[in-house]
């Protein structure tokens, strides 16, 4: 039965402070906790009632003596009877770390304890109300081995540690700020610590430490240079100080998500920490800086001003992702940062959107809230943040995060607390805004352009349209921020001025919809002036616009404004990849092919820029808007235009290849990054050509790189297109990575990505490898995810053999880690879009786990909302 948001209740109990004791074991721990309980007096007396799934309970006592008590099992809680108005609530129980490979609650990773408690975790540890409003202060103590955990860390200072019997030692760690449960956080084991400092703009010295296992230590710099980077950069824009006198984070192999962010003691996937040249690529190393800003920025979204309910994660969430675009942006290229985020969620988000598990930003109901850490909570929470600040400017949108600290900083909030904290301090209205937060579906703006000859005024059109939803009945229109500008004939920017208006407008518009259809009249354009309408992305919704052909490559070549040129190419792509694909002769490819000389022929200025433009969407991405699929004809309409490329451009192609090579001292900063990353989509593109000598220069890459993007990129293409040299390159990386788990995530990636129906047999293989482990998230989902949801062509085999390995999977990950494996299971989500035979196979592995006994909650309601009639 699903949790609804309306049936919000505030909690009858208050915790106001909570002692732990962990008596640390790998295949036994004992943790002891002490409650300072407080009936909550503006609502109806209740008892006492806990949360606590899989605890072996030893003992319950109220203020010290053995209370009554109600176990149920079947609903995970634990009923205290007889608890006077404020009291102290002991409970003991058992739980046992090694078995736990769900890797929620406390769990053993390598030779290390540590927990994870967002969302519902902490229920797993020890009995309490597990829920954000109640917020409490810790202090816990930890126990254990010396030799087997030397390192004892939880949330805020350390206060004292000290020798026991039987090689056994301690360490008490106190947290002042108050915090929901699902900010605690322990961690055990023998680490190698990285430490530096830094000083707050207010004069605290905060102490700076990074843990890894032993043998990676070497690689923690990176991260902690991010760490730096980031503290000093919340402080300059949004006046945002670190609070502790200690931070810490801890990489670990086993983690199902990327980061999360405990008050003070952040616990990483190490992929997302550990970092160096021969190891990790560009994309990597700008992997690690934005997701180490993203948890150290929740300090203050998040962790101070927290969620009241689950269903507000977007509050922190979209906030948060926000927060770490803004900051990649300042750090490296604000352009190419912005295409990469929109065409992220253009890939990520819009499938959500359009399929059986779409829901608000801020969701109505959830079975299992794992769930909802999704691409439309994260990355178009973080659009329609943006939103604020596009409405309210940069300083505007400072003032509303200003004043929504100083009024909720130490509380659990909601998005409508934040909406009007916005509005507030900017004197505005945002009470339409707010239906942005209920509305389901990707909207639709539509926009036409006229002129108006007698009025000589150039006439824009706008209207809107949500998808058909149950949800979207009673939204009614929404707040959109439209940017617009216009091009002349010569492609030069042209003042924007509104009808009536004495003085010229600005090159960039800020139109703001909020009826369902609106008519803009400018003065003083041209009848033929080009339109760039909803520059930057200024609202996350699909822009309906007739531009021609060779409109498109004009934007494409002479926008000011970089997202808008990226959208301009990738229409045009699509327009004659649809050609293409329907087996239309008329197409406009020499358009495409003339926009992409002329981007290459530029591409000094701005590599990386050239780099997002020189890129075709996938073929999952081509699929998207299409019913049925035809994922044969789709991948090889691409395959031709890809090869028709390469050979067109091929000489400007091998002169950029060429032209980019690296002159002075490696760095993993922008400049040097972005003339990798062209060079490599130059190779690329000449072995997608079937250039003669592709696979000389791929393996001449390979063998000559002295940094992993070199490497990986050039392995990429020998596999990929299976060039002469790949065998032996697929050899080489395995011997020479061999003992790197990170290293050999890609590559497995680059095997299981293959576009290929053989690939699935090389999975199947590759299971069997002695690296590879169903019980570690990050080798599922790069062996597993990559095929299941990058590689079409070989997931969606005719045979089925595709859908039958995943639904095996599945079965086995179901008992491993259920939240590991919804995640796969949505790659059968759009089941219906096939043909009949792949669409019987697909439905029939989705059948065969919903019939299968114990199916998990995750799995469960993924596969249910898949198969629901429409
Ligand atoms: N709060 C973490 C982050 O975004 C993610 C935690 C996800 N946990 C989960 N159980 N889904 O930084
Ligand atoms: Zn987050």
């Amino acid at each position: 039965t699903p949790v609804l948001r309306q049936e919000y209740r505030p909690p009858a109990w208050w915790v106001d402070h909570v002692e732990l004791e962990f008596d640390l074991d790998a295949t036994e721990t004992r943790v002891t906790s002490r409650m300072s309980v407080r009936r909550n007096p503006e609502v109806d007396a209740e008892p006492l009632t806990l949360s606590g799934a899989g605890l072996e309970t030893k003992r319950v006592e109220i203020d010290g003596e053995p209370a009554k008590f109600d176990e149920r099992g079947a609903d995970e809680t634990l009923v205290v009877e007889g608890v006077p108005e404020r009291a102290e609530v002991t409970t003991e129980v058992v739980v046992h770390p090694e078995r736990n490979t769900a890797l929620e609650g406390l769990y053993k990773s390598g030779a290390m304890l540590l927990t994870q408690c967002e969302a519902e975790g902490f229920r797993k540890i020890t009995w309490f109300p597990d829920r954000p409003d109640v917020m409490a202060t810790y202090r816990v103590r930890l126990a254990g081995d010396r030799e087997r955990f030397p390192v004892l860390l939880s949330n805020g200072n350390c206060m004292e540690t000290g020798e026991l019997d039987d090689g056994r030692h301690f360490a008490v760690w106190n947290d002042p700020f108050p915090k929901p449960s699902y900010l605690f956080a322990i961690v055990a084991g023998e680490l190698s610590e990285l430490a530096d400092t830094f000083t707050t703009r207010s004069g605290r010295e905060v102490a700076l430490k990074f843990y890894s296992e032993p043998e990676n230590i070497g690689q923690l710099d990176h991260a902690m240079e991010s760490l730096k980077k980031s503290m000093a950069w919340d402080e300059e824009r949004f006046g945002l100080e670190y609070d502790l006198d200690v931070f810490h984070v801890v990489a670990t192999h086993d983690f199902n998500m990327g980061a999360m962010e405990n008050k003070s003691l952040n616990i990483f996937n190490a992929r997302y920490v550990l970092a160096d040249r021969e190891t990790a690529t560009d994309a990597d190393y700008e992997a690690i800086e934005s997701v180490i800003a993203h948890e150290y920025f929740h300090n203050w979204t998040g962790n101070r001003v927290t969620c009241r309910d689950w269903f507000q994660l977007t509050l922190k969430e979209g906030l948060t992702v926000f927060r770490d675009q803004e900051f990649t942006a300042d750090m490296r290229s604000p352009g190419v940062k912005r295409i990469q985020d929109v065409s992220d969620l253009m890939a990520r988000q819009f499938p959500e959107d359009a399929g059986p598990m779409a829901h608000p930003v801020r969701p109505e109901r959830y079975v299992e809230i794992n769930n909802f850490y999704t691409a439309t909570v994260y990355e178009k929470g973080a659009q329609v943040v943006r939103m604020y600040e596009t409405l309210l400017g940069r300083d505007g949108f400072r003032r509303g995060m200003d004043l929504y600290f100083e009024r909720h900083d130490g509380q659990a909030v909601t998005c409508d607390d934040f909406r009007r904290a916005m509005a507030d301090a900017n004197d505005a209205d945002l009470e339409q805004f707010e239906r942005w937060y209920r509305q389901v579906g990707t909207p639709t703006v539509e926009a036409s352009t006229r002129y108006d000859e007698s009025a000589g005024e150039l006439v824009l059109e706008l209207a809107q349209r949500l998808p058909e939803h149950p949800d979207n009945r009673n939204i009614g229109a929404l707040m959109i921020p439209v940017k617009v500008g216009f091009l002349d004939t010569d492609n030069r920017p042209l003042p924007v001025t509104l009808s009536g208006e004495s003085e010229a407008g600005p090159e960039t518009r800020l139109l703001v919809l909020t009826d369902e259809k609106a008519e803009y009249r400018f003065r003083d354009l041209p009848a033929d002036a080009l339109p760039s309408l909803l520059r930057d992305y200024s609202a996350p919704v699909k822009l309906d616009y007739d531009w021609s052909s060779r409109d498109l490559a004009r934007l494409a070549g002479f926008d000011s404004d970089p997202f808008s040129r990226w959208r301009a190419m990738r229409r045009l792509s699509e327009r004659v990849l649809g050609d293409l694909i329907e087996g239309r002769d008329e197409h406009d490819a020499e358009l495409l092919i003339e926009a992409w000389a002329a981007v290459l022929d530029g591409s000094g200025e701005d590599p990386a820029l050239a780099a997002e433009l020189l890129s075709l969407p996938s073929v999952g991405e081509l699929a998207q808007d299409r019913d049925p699929v035809d994922i044969e004809a789709i991948h090889a309409a691409r395959v031709e235009l890809l090869g028709l490329l390469g050979r067109r451009l091929e000489n400007a192609l091998r002169e950029r290849f060429d032209t980019l090579a690296p002159t002075g001292e490696w760095s993993s900063e922008g400049p040097d990054a972005a003339r990798r990353r062209l060079r490599n989509v130059a190779l690329g593109l000449l072995a997608s050509g079937g250039c003669d000598d592709a696979a000389e220069w791929a393996s001449k890459h390979y063998d000559g790189a002295d940094n992993m993007t070199d490497r990986l990129a050039a392995f990429r293409t020998l596999v990929h297109h299976e060039l002469e040299g790949a065998q032996d390159a697929l050899a080489d990386f395995e011997q020479r990575f061999a003992d790197d788990q990170l290293v050999m995530d890609k590559w497995f990636a680059v095997q299981a990505t293959r576009s290929d129906e053989r690939a699935v047999d090389d999975v199947r293989r590759l299971m069997d490898h002695a690296a590879f482990r169903l019980n570690n998230p990050n080798k599922v989902r790069s062996l597993i995810g990559a095929f299941a949801m990058m590689n079409p062509v070989a997931f969606h085999r005719a045979d089925g053999a595709g859908y039958k390995l995943v639904g095996e999977v599945l079965d086995k990950l179901d008992d491993i880690n259920p939240q590991v494996g919804a995640r796969l299971a949505t790659s059968f989500n759009r089941w219906r879009a096939y043909d009949d035979k792949r669409s019987a196979m697909m439905k029939e592995q989705l059948q065969k786990l919903a019939a299968k006994k114990g199916l998990s909650p995750d799995i469960e309601e993924i596969v249910t909302a898949a198969l629901k009639d429409r």
